[in-house]
């Protein structure tokens, strides 16, 4: 199958294992649905990123990987990636606080928020860098001066007037974008925020998510962008950069006609647009900063879930014990993601069945649309579904809709499993209301 790794997702006998255990045994010891994530998964795609990029930057050149929490904001997660050196890039004042909470110092936590309310800053004064949205939040980040903790090393988040992204939702620059300062305002933005006490030591832009070839094009050419705006910057109000952070968004292919992107590449072309851009504008010794979340965690976890229901209605269906509240991406983004029935994992594909979650709204499903269906092995009540590629932005967008509960997780570690995650009880759901 073109998405078995060594290691990692392989068939053995007709069942699916991730990281050395068996699926049914896993499904059998802790219930479905569950979560089950691979740890050195995790560390081989940051290694791999941070090597491909490292290996062609001038040797002077620091690179910091900034995780984007918010595709899985576990602290297993997190601290595996915090023992492997990365740092964290937050979207919200409690993602600040958790990374702290793991241990991450202040230092490597960029906040990177949108319509920030001075609530949310204060409470990450002193455990955080901020990286500031708007020209309206320069504006309330230094009201906030006179607080202990206030920092006023900031960095300003541009919008380089182009994006990309898997889906229209998930391209965050471009004239249609919320986010970002608009590049026609950087100069302005700097200023204001050098007026404003502040000292702006980082420039940041990220385009969307979910990047793949041709369109990672359009990720390079933002690089380069928002490095001659720094070089603008730079000159005229006299700024030395510490960092430039070129955002997230490399994609992962979830499909097999997906193409990935070649690292190695990727690596050499990012340190080309950076160390000549750097010489053209003179912008001496800065950090070149990266936020994936996707590239890190998206293929280093599954979901199990088990086959309720097979019945034929209209269209063979075929239910889940797990709905969009466990899993959103299909049902929110029309996303595709390999579904395998994990105990009949090498058998042929026969049948054409449309996978529905089980809650209640006609768009619960796994197969991309309530009209699309999967060739899968002959299913039957029992069985063993596994969802692949869920570790980005699966978890971390699970909800309690139908008062349904969240999964419980597993991680693998060295052979070792250890929930990660407890599955939500009626009582979580209930007793943290009052009537
Ligand atoms: N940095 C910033 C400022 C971001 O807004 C994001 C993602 C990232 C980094 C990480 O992007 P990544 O490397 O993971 O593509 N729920 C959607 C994805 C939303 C991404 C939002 N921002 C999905 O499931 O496709």
């Amino acid at each position: 199958m073109w998405w078995e790794i060594p290691k990692h997702l392989e068939v053995r006998n007709d069942t699916l294992f991730i990281a050395g255990k068996s699926t049914i045994e896993l499904a059998q010891e802790y219930g479905t649905p569950l979560y089950v994530i691979n740890a050195d998964r995790i560390r081989a795609n940051y290694q791999r990123l941070y090597s491909a990029v490292t290996k062609h930057l001038s040797k002077d050149r620091n690179f910091d990987i900034n995780y984007a929490m918010k595709a899985h904001s576990g602290l297993a997660v997190l601290e595996t990636l915090k023992e492997v050196g990365s740092h964290v890039d937050a979207t919200s004042s409690f993602e600040v606080l958790t990374a702290e909470y793991v241990g991450f110092p202040k230092e490597k936590i960029l906040y990177t928020g949108t319509s920030v309310k001075p609530e949310d800053m204060r409470i990450t004064l002193g455990k955080a860098k901020m990286n500031i949205d708007s020209i309206g939040q320069i504006d309330r980040y230094a009201k906030l001066k006179d607080e202990e903790k206030f920092n006023p090393r900031v960095s300003i988040r541009i919008n380089p007037g182009k994006g990309a992204g898997h889906v229209p939702e998930c391209i965050t620059a471009g004239k249609d974008a919320k986010y970002g300062v608009p590049e026609y305002q950087t100069i302005k933005a700097y200023k204001m925020a050098i007026d404003h006490g502040l000292e702006p030591v980082g420039i940041h832009c990220h385009i969307g998510s979910g990047i793949l070839p041709p369109d990672i094009g359009t990720y390079y050419s933002a690089a380069e962008t928002l490095l001659d705006l720094a070089g603008e910057v730079s000159k005229k109000l006299n700024i030395e950069f510490e960092f430039v952070d070129i955002g997230g968004g490399i994609g992962i292919p979830y499909k097999e006609t997906d193409k990935p992107i070649n690292m190695d590449i990727f690596g050499k072309k990012v340190a080309e647009i950076v160390e000549s851009k750097a010489d053209e504008h003179s912008l001496d010794n800065f950090t070149l900063k990266m936020e994936p979340g996707r590239y890190i965690v998206g293929n280093s976890e599954i979901l199990l879930m088990a086959v309720v229901d097979v019945s034929d209605k209209y269209m063979l269906e075929l239910g889940v014990d797990g709905g969009f509240n466990v899993f959103d991406r299909p049902a929110r983004y029309n996303a595709y993601h390999e579904i395998v029935i994990a105990n009949k994992a090498d058998e042929e594909p026969k049948k054409d069945y449309r996978v529905s979650g089980n809650l209640c709204e006609s768009g619960d499903v796994f197969t991309e649309s309530k009209k699309t269906s999967r060739k899968l092995p002959f299913a039957e009540e029992n069985d063993l579904i596994a969802i692949l590629h869920v570790g980005a932005y699966g978890l971390s967008m699970a909800s309690n809709y139908n008062m349904r509960g969240i999964p419980m997780e597993i991680m693998v570690d060295g052979g070792e499993q250890r929930i990660t995650r407890e599955r939500d009880t009626w009582e979580d759901l209930v007793f943290k209301q009052n009537f």
